[in-house]
């Protein structure tokens, strides 16, 4: 479909209208049953609790902010745990709550991507 027939049928994105969110961070909590490699093995679900903690604690959570979210797999597996920050698509691994803590404040406090975080663009699944 082009976007040109999405344009006729929805209308132009507005993006004067914003987002609801200004930051949107998804982590995958996915876990797998058969072995394969996947982020739940790599503390995940502590990393997203801790994400949520420390985005309430600095005021930063709600409409117009930053909303921390759950994810399943999100397909790039061999990089895990994962988590990515929309609109900036920034694609993060973490190992310990320093990395989240790092992230809550430079990328969805302050805007500053945290280079050495990144996932490398060609680790998928
Ligand atoms: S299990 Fe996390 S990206 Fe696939």
């Amino acid at each position: 479909m082009s976007s040109s027939i999405i344009a006729q049928n929805t209308g132009p994105v507005d993006s004067a209208a914003g987002s609801y969110y200004e930051r949107h961070i998804f982590f995958c909590l996915n876990q797998r049953a058969n072995g394969e490699a996947c982020c739940a093995d790599h503390r995940a679900q502590q990393a997203f609790d801790r994400c949520k903690s420390q985005v309430k604690a600095a005021g930063l959570a709600g409409p117009g902010q930053v909303r921390v979210n759950k994810a399943g797999c999100l397909d790039r597996c061999s990089a895990g745990p994962v988590a990515v920050v929309y609109p900036e698509a920034v694609w993060y691994t973490y190992v310990d709550e320093s990395d989240i803590d790092e992230i809550v404040e430079s990328h969805l406090k302050n805007g500053r991507v945290v280079e050495r975080l990144l996932v490398p663009a060609h680790l998928g699944r």
